[in-house]
Protein backbone atom coordinates (compact mmCIF):
# COMPACT_ATOMS: atom_id res chain seq x y z
CA UNK A 1 0.00 0.00 0.00
CA UNK A 2 1.20 3.37 -0.93
CA UNK A 3 0.08 6.81 0.53
CA UNK A 4 -0.03 10.07 -1.72
CA UNK A 5 -0.25 13.34 0.19
CA UNK A 6 -2.52 15.68 -2.52
CA UNK A 7 -2.96 19.18 -2.50
CA UNK A 8 -6.96 19.22 -1.37
CA UNK A 9 -7.63 21.98 -3.57
CA UNK A 10 -5.34 21.29 -6.18
CA UNK A 11 -4.19 17.65 -6.56
CA UNK A 12 -0.95 16.98 -8.80
CA UNK A 13 -2.38 15.44 -12.15
CA UNK A 14 0.72 13.31 -12.15
CA UNK A 15 -0.47 11.39 -8.56
CA UNK A 16 -4.19 12.08 -10.38
CA UNK A 17 -3.16 9.82 -13.47
CA UNK A 18 -1.47 7.70 -11.24
CA UNK A 19 -4.65 6.77 -9.63
CA UNK A 20 -6.66 6.55 -12.41
CA UNK A 21 -4.38 4.18 -14.03
CA UNK A 22 -4.33 1.57 -10.78
CA UNK A 23 -8.26 2.00 -11.09
CA UNK A 24 -8.50 1.73 -14.93
CA UNK A 25 -5.93 -1.74 -14.08
CA UNK A 26 -8.99 -3.32 -11.72
CA UNK A 27 -6.78 -1.96 -8.44
CA UNK A 28 -8.56 -0.91 -5.44
CA UNK A 29 -7.50 3.24 -4.67
CA UNK A 30 -9.25 5.27 -1.72
CA UNK A 31 -9.36 8.50 -2.25
CA UNK A 32 -11.59 11.19 0.07
CA UNK A 33 -14.42 12.80 -0.61
CA UNK A 34 -16.49 15.40 1.76
CA UNK A 35 -18.65 13.15 3.68
CA UNK A 36 -15.94 9.97 4.54
CA UNK A 37 -13.19 8.45 2.37
CA UNK A 38 -13.72 6.03 -0.12
CA UNK A 39 -12.88 2.79 -1.64
CA UNK A 40 -12.63 3.26 -5.29
CA UNK A 41 -12.88 0.61 -8.13
CA UNK A 42 -13.98 0.89 -11.78
CA UNK A 43 -17.39 -0.06 -11.15
CA UNK A 44 -18.03 -0.94 -14.84
CA UNK A 45 -15.26 -4.28 -13.72
CA UNK A 46 -17.01 -6.87 -11.77
CA UNK A 47 -13.57 -8.17 -10.81
CA UNK A 48 -12.68 -5.38 -9.32
CA UNK A 49 -15.65 -4.51 -7.65
CA UNK A 50 -15.25 -7.85 -6.10
CA UNK A 51 -12.01 -6.62 -4.30
CA UNK A 52 -13.97 -4.26 -2.64
CA UNK A 53 -16.28 -7.02 -0.92
CA UNK A 54 -13.18 -8.87 -0.37
CA UNK A 55 -10.89 -6.11 1.09
CA UNK A 56 -14.02 -4.92 3.21
CA UNK A 57 -15.05 -8.39 4.65
CA UNK A 58 -18.66 -6.85 3.17
CA UNK A 59 -21.59 -9.39 2.64
CA UNK A 60 -22.38 -8.88 -1.29
CA UNK A 61 -26.10 -8.59 -0.71
CA UNK A 62 -24.99 -4.61 0.81
CA UNK A 63 -24.89 -2.62 -2.57
CA UNK A 64 -21.91 0.20 -3.24
CA UNK A 65 -22.05 3.35 -4.45
CA UNK A 66 -21.66 4.51 -7.39
CA UNK A 67 -19.56 8.19 -7.55
CA UNK A 68 -19.72 9.90 -11.07
CA UNK A 69 -18.45 13.65 -12.12
CA UNK A 70 -21.46 15.47 -12.65
CA UNK A 71 -25.29 14.93 -13.80
CA UNK A 72 -24.46 13.53 -17.40
CA UNK A 73 -22.06 10.37 -16.05
CA UNK A 74 -25.12 9.61 -13.44
CA UNK A 75 -27.46 9.29 -16.29
CA UNK A 76 -24.80 6.88 -18.06
CA UNK A 77 -25.37 4.31 -15.04
CA UNK A 78 -29.36 5.17 -14.57
CA UNK A 79 -32.02 3.70 -16.64
CA UNK A 80 -34.91 6.38 -16.16
CA UNK A 81 -33.88 9.82 -14.86
CA UNK A 82 -37.07 10.82 -13.30
CA UNK A 83 -37.97 14.80 -12.73
CA UNK A 84 -37.23 14.12 -9.12
CA UNK A 85 -33.87 13.25 -9.61
CA UNK A 86 -32.59 16.27 -12.03
CA UNK A 87 -34.70 18.60 -9.36
CA UNK A 88 -32.62 17.21 -6.63
CA UNK A 89 -29.30 16.50 -9.26
CA UNK A 90 -29.65 21.02 -9.33
CA UNK A 91 -29.90 21.87 -5.70
CA UNK A 92 -27.34 19.11 -4.01
CA UNK A 93 -24.80 18.34 -6.40
CA UNK A 94 -21.56 17.97 -5.77
CA UNK A 95 -22.84 17.14 -2.74
CA UNK A 96 -23.45 14.75 0.20
CA UNK A 97 -26.80 13.13 -1.19
CA UNK A 98 -26.89 9.68 -3.12
CA UNK A 99 -29.94 9.00 -4.96
CA UNK A 100 -31.10 5.28 -5.93
CA UNK A 101 -32.64 5.06 -9.53
CA UNK A 102 -33.38 2.56 -11.76
CA UNK A 103 -29.91 0.85 -13.51
CA UNK A 104 -28.95 0.37 -16.39
CA UNK A 105 -27.50 -3.45 -17.42
CA UNK A 106 -24.29 -2.04 -17.98
CA UNK A 107 -23.80 -1.67 -14.06
CA UNK A 108 -22.69 -5.20 -12.78
CA UNK A 109 -24.55 -7.48 -10.78
CA UNK A 110 -21.48 -6.68 -8.06
CA UNK A 111 -22.64 -3.29 -7.36
CA UNK A 112 -26.05 -3.40 -6.68
CA UNK A 113 -25.81 -6.70 -4.87
CA UNK A 114 -28.15 -8.01 -7.74
CA UNK A 115 -30.81 -4.98 -7.48
CA UNK A 116 -32.35 -3.45 -9.95
CA UNK A 117 -31.28 -0.02 -8.71
CA UNK A 118 -27.91 1.49 -8.51
CA UNK A 119 -26.78 4.46 -6.07
CA UNK A 120 -25.75 7.60 -7.46
CA UNK A 121 -23.83 10.60 -6.27
CA UNK A 122 -21.56 13.19 -7.43
CA UNK A 123 -18.92 13.76 -4.70
CA UNK A 124 -18.43 17.61 -3.87
CA UNK A 125 -14.35 16.92 -2.62
CA UNK A 126 -12.33 18.61 -5.20
CA UNK A 127 -9.46 15.81 -5.12
CA UNK A 128 -12.74 13.19 -5.62
CA UNK A 129 -13.97 14.87 -8.60
CA UNK A 130 -10.69 16.12 -10.28
CA UNK A 131 -10.27 12.20 -9.87
CA UNK A 132 -13.81 10.94 -11.61
CA UNK A 133 -12.51 13.37 -14.36
CA UNK A 134 -9.64 12.12 -15.11
CA UNK A 135 -10.32 8.21 -15.32
CA UNK A 136 -13.50 9.15 -17.22
CA UNK A 137 -15.03 6.10 -15.42
CA UNK A 138 -17.62 5.43 -13.18
CA UNK A 139 -16.07 4.66 -9.59
CA UNK A 140 -18.03 2.24 -7.28
CA UNK A 141 -17.05 3.35 -3.48
CA UNK A 142 -18.39 2.19 -0.20
CA UNK A 143 -16.62 4.16 3.12
CA UNK A 144 -12.79 2.53 3.37
CA UNK A 145 -13.32 0.98 6.43
CA UNK A 146 -13.43 -3.17 7.17
CA UNK A 147 -17.59 -4.05 7.07
CA UNK A 148 -19.17 -2.84 10.61
CA UNK A 149 -16.31 -0.67 11.71
CA UNK A 150 -16.12 3.43 12.45
CA UNK A 151 -15.52 4.83 8.33
CA UNK A 152 -12.52 6.77 7.73
CA UNK A 153 -12.30 10.13 8.06
CA UNK A 154 -8.52 10.72 6.98
CA UNK A 155 -6.29 8.66 5.00
CA UNK A 156 -4.60 7.01 8.46
CA UNK A 157 -7.31 5.66 9.39
CA UNK A 158 -8.06 3.88 5.86
CA UNK A 159 -3.99 2.44 6.12
CA UNK A 160 -4.87 1.25 9.83
CA UNK A 161 -7.64 -0.88 8.87
CA UNK A 162 -7.36 -1.89 5.59
CA UNK A 163 -2.91 -1.77 5.17
CA UNK A 164 -2.03 -3.73 1.90
CA UNK A 165 -5.85 -4.53 1.07
CA UNK A 166 -5.54 -1.28 -1.27
CA UNK A 167 -2.86 -0.18 -4.01
CA UNK A 168 -3.08 3.61 -3.07
CA UNK A 169 -4.17 5.74 -0.91
CA UNK A 170 -4.62 9.75 -1.55
CA UNK A 171 -4.26 11.86 1.36
CA UNK A 172 -6.22 15.17 1.35
CA UNK A 173 -5.74 15.58 5.31
CA UNK A 174 -9.72 15.00 7.24
CA UNK A 175 -13.00 14.85 5.81
CA UNK A 176 -15.17 18.24 6.25
CA UNK A 177 -18.53 16.58 6.51
CA UNK A 178 -17.43 13.55 8.80
CA UNK A 179 -20.59 11.59 8.38
CA UNK A 180 -21.36 9.31 5.22
CA UNK A 181 -24.23 11.26 2.99
CA UNK A 182 -28.12 11.29 2.57
CA UNK A 183 -29.39 7.91 0.96
CA UNK A 184 -32.64 8.90 -1.35
CA UNK A 185 -34.66 6.08 -2.93
CA UNK A 186 -36.27 7.84 -6.00
CA UNK A 187 -36.77 4.76 -7.96
CA UNK A 188 -40.73 4.27 -6.71
CA UNK A 189 -43.58 6.27 -6.24
CA UNK A 190 -42.57 8.21 -3.31
CA UNK A 191 -39.07 8.95 -2.58
CA UNK A 192 -37.98 7.15 0.54
CA UNK A 193 -35.16 8.26 2.46
CA UNK A 194 -33.26 4.91 3.29
CA UNK A 195 -30.01 7.02 5.73
CA UNK A 196 -30.30 10.11 7.23
CA UNK A 197 -27.23 12.38 6.24
CA UNK A 198 -26.07 16.06 7.05
CA UNK A 199 -28.95 16.91 4.04
CA UNK A 200 -32.16 16.18 6.14
CA UNK A 201 -34.79 15.46 5.47
CA UNK A 202 -36.61 18.75 5.55
CA UNK A 203 -34.27 19.93 2.61
CA UNK A 204 -34.92 17.19 0.71
CA UNK A 205 -39.04 17.82 1.15
CA UNK A 206 -38.09 21.31 0.04
CA UNK A 207 -37.27 20.01 -3.28
CA UNK A 208 -39.55 16.73 -3.73
CA UNK A 209 -42.30 17.38 -1.13
CA UNK A 210 -42.80 14.28 1.19
CA UNK A 211 -39.89 12.04 2.10
CA UNK A 212 -41.20 8.61 3.85
CA UNK A 213 -38.93 6.84 6.15
CA UNK A 214 -38.63 2.51 4.56
CA UNK A 215 -41.34 1.77 7.82
CA UNK A 216 -43.44 4.39 6.39
CA UNK A 217 -43.17 2.91 2.63
CA UNK A 218 -46.06 1.60 0.66
CA UNK A 219 -46.09 -2.28 0.07
CA UNK A 220 -42.84 -2.45 -1.99
CA UNK A 221 -41.56 -0.52 1.49
CA UNK A 222 -39.34 -4.20 2.26
CA UNK A 223 -37.83 -4.61 -0.80
CA UNK A 224 -36.71 -0.91 -0.92
CA UNK A 225 -35.44 -0.99 2.48
CA UNK A 226 -31.17 -0.03 2.18
CA UNK A 227 -30.09 -3.64 2.79
CA UNK A 228 -26.80 -1.78 4.21
CA UNK A 229 -28.48 -0.35 7.19
CA UNK A 230 -27.22 -3.55 9.23
CA UNK A 231 -28.63 -2.54 12.99
CA UNK A 232 -24.90 -2.78 14.61
CA UNK A 233 -22.77 -0.56 12.15
CA UNK A 234 -20.03 2.44 12.32
CA UNK A 235 -18.76 0.57 15.46
CA UNK A 236 -15.91 0.87 17.92
CA UNK A 237 -13.84 -1.85 19.45
CA UNK A 238 -15.14 -0.41 22.55
CA UNK A 239 -18.71 -0.93 24.22
CA UNK A 240 -20.68 2.08 23.54
CA UNK A 241 -23.04 3.68 26.38
CA UNK A 242 -25.18 6.56 25.51
CA UNK A 243 -25.88 8.65 28.25
CA UNK A 244 -28.56 11.64 28.25
CA UNK A 245 -27.45 14.61 30.84
CA UNK A 246 -30.12 13.70 33.28
CA UNK A 247 -28.79 9.97 34.17
CA UNK A 248 -25.62 11.42 34.81
CA UNK A 249 -25.49 8.49 38.27
CA UNK A 250 -25.67 5.79 35.47
CA UNK A 251 -22.59 7.33 33.46
CA UNK A 252 -20.42 7.59 36.86
CA UNK A 253 -21.74 3.74 37.66
CA UNK A 254 -20.64 2.48 34.32
CA UNK A 255 -17.09 4.25 34.82
CA UNK A 256 -16.57 3.47 38.12
CA UNK A 257 -17.60 -0.55 37.37
CA UNK A 258 -14.62 -0.09 34.59
CA UNK A 259 -12.62 0.94 36.62
CA UNK A 260 -12.44 -1.71 39.30
CA UNK A 261 -11.70 -4.26 36.38
CA UNK A 262 -8.79 -1.95 35.42
CA UNK A 263 -10.19 -1.36 32.07
CA UNK A 264 -9.86 2.12 30.23
CA UNK A 265 -12.85 4.12 29.60
CA UNK A 266 -13.52 7.36 26.91
CA UNK A 267 -15.90 10.12 26.89
CA UNK A 268 -17.98 11.81 24.21
CA UNK A 269 -19.20 14.86 26.00
CA UNK A 270 -20.73 18.25 25.39
CA UNK A 271 -22.38 19.28 28.66
CA UNK A 272 -21.54 16.36 31.46
CA UNK A 273 -18.84 15.70 33.41
CA UNK A 274 -16.74 12.26 34.18
CA UNK A 275 -13.93 11.03 35.58
CA UNK A 276 -13.35 9.12 32.63
CA UNK A 277 -9.61 8.29 31.58
CA UNK A 278 -9.82 9.91 28.04
CA UNK A 279 -12.29 12.65 27.65
CA UNK A 280 -13.45 14.57 23.96
CA UNK A 281 -15.32 17.68 24.36
CA UNK A 282 -17.64 17.47 21.37
CA UNK A 283 -19.09 20.41 19.44
CA UNK A 284 -22.45 22.15 20.18
CA UNK A 285 -23.63 21.88 17.23
CA UNK A 286 -24.50 19.30 14.80
CA UNK A 287 -22.52 20.09 11.61
CA UNK A 288 -18.83 20.57 14.03
CA UNK A 289 -19.94 17.40 15.54
CA UNK A 290 -20.29 15.16 12.57
CA UNK A 291 -17.23 16.33 11.41
CA UNK A 292 -15.36 15.72 14.54
CA UNK A 293 -17.32 12.06 15.62
CA UNK A 294 -15.27 9.21 13.25
CA UNK A 295 -11.82 11.08 14.28
CA UNK A 296 -13.04 10.76 17.98
CA UNK A 297 -14.11 7.58 18.47
CA UNK A 298 -11.12 6.52 15.87
CA UNK A 299 -8.93 8.13 18.67
CA UNK A 300 -10.76 5.98 21.52
CA UNK A 301 -10.13 3.15 19.88
CA UNK A 302 -6.71 3.55 19.47
CA UNK A 303 -6.46 3.92 23.43
CA UNK A 304 -7.48 0.75 23.91
CA UNK A 305 -10.81 1.66 25.74
CA UNK A 306 -13.15 -1.05 26.71
CA UNK A 307 -16.14 1.37 27.64
CA UNK A 308 -16.78 4.68 24.98
CA UNK A 309 -19.48 6.70 27.06
CA UNK A 310 -21.14 9.31 24.73
CA UNK A 311 -23.44 11.82 26.23
CA UNK A 312 -26.75 12.02 24.10
CA UNK A 313 -27.35 14.63 21.46
CA UNK A 314 -30.50 16.39 21.15
CA UNK A 315 -33.67 15.43 19.67
CA UNK A 316 -34.36 17.71 17.24
CA UNK A 317 -33.72 17.02 13.33
CA UNK A 318 -31.11 18.82 13.01
CA UNK A 319 -29.17 16.41 14.98
CA UNK A 320 -30.96 13.58 13.49
CA UNK A 321 -27.75 12.38 11.42
CA UNK A 322 -25.39 12.24 14.42
CA UNK A 323 -28.29 10.51 16.35
CA UNK A 324 -28.25 7.70 13.88
CA UNK A 325 -25.04 7.07 13.97
CA UNK A 326 -24.61 7.07 17.98
CA UNK A 327 -27.24 4.71 18.25
CA UNK A 328 -25.98 2.46 15.61
CA UNK A 329 -22.50 2.34 17.43
CA UNK A 330 -24.12 1.84 20.96
CA UNK A 331 -25.81 -1.32 19.70
O1 LIG B 1 -20.78 9.39 1.98
C1 LIG B 1 -20.89 8.28 1.45
O2 LIG B 1 -21.96 7.89 0.97
C2 LIG B 1 -19.64 7.41 1.39
C3 LIG B 1 -18.61 8.08 0.46
C4 LIG B 1 -17.40 7.22 0.20
O3 LIG B 1 -19.25 8.43 -0.74
N1 LIG B 1 -19.95 6.09 0.94
C5 LIG B 1 -20.65 5.21 1.71
O4 LIG B 1 -20.83 3.97 1.12
O5 LIG B 1 -21.06 5.48 2.82
P1 LIG B 1 -21.32 2.69 1.94
O6 LIG B 1 -21.15 1.55 0.99
O7 LIG B 1 -20.59 2.59 3.22
O8 LIG B 1 -22.85 2.92 2.10
C6 LIG B 1 -23.71 2.79 1.00
C7 LIG B 1 -25.14 2.73 1.46
C8 LIG B 1 -25.44 1.41 2.11
O9 LIG B 1 -26.31 1.62 3.21
C9 LIG B 1 -26.13 0.64 0.99
O10 LIG B 1 -26.97 -0.38 1.44
C10 LIG B 1 -26.89 1.74 0.30
O11 LIG B 1 -26.01 2.85 0.33
N2 LIG B 1 -27.19 1.38 -1.10
C11 LIG B 1 -26.33 1.26 -2.13
N3 LIG B 1 -26.96 0.89 -3.27
C12 LIG B 1 -28.27 0.78 -2.95
C13 LIG B 1 -29.45 0.43 -3.69
N4 LIG B 1 -29.40 0.11 -4.99
N5 LIG B 1 -30.63 0.41 -3.03
C14 LIG B 1 -30.68 0.74 -1.71
N6 LIG B 1 -29.61 1.09 -0.96
C15 LIG B 1 -28.42 1.10 -1.57
MG1 LIG C 1 -19.96 2.28 5.13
Amino acid sequence: MQILAVDPEHPSPDVLERAAALLRAGALVAFPTETVYGLGANALDADAVQRIYAAKGRPSYNPLIVHVADTDAARQVARAWPERAARLAARFWPGPLTLVVPKRPEVPDAVTGGLDTVAVRVPAHPVALALLRTVGLPIAAPSANPSTRISPTTAQHVAKALGDRVSLVLDAGPTTVGIESTVLDISGDEPVLLRPGMISAAQLAEVVGEVLTPEAAPADGEARRSPGMMARHYAPRARVLLVSAENEPMAHFAVREEHQRGATVGALLRTMELPADRRVRMPDEPGAYAQRLYGALHELDDAGCALIVVERVPDSPAWAAVRDRLERSAR
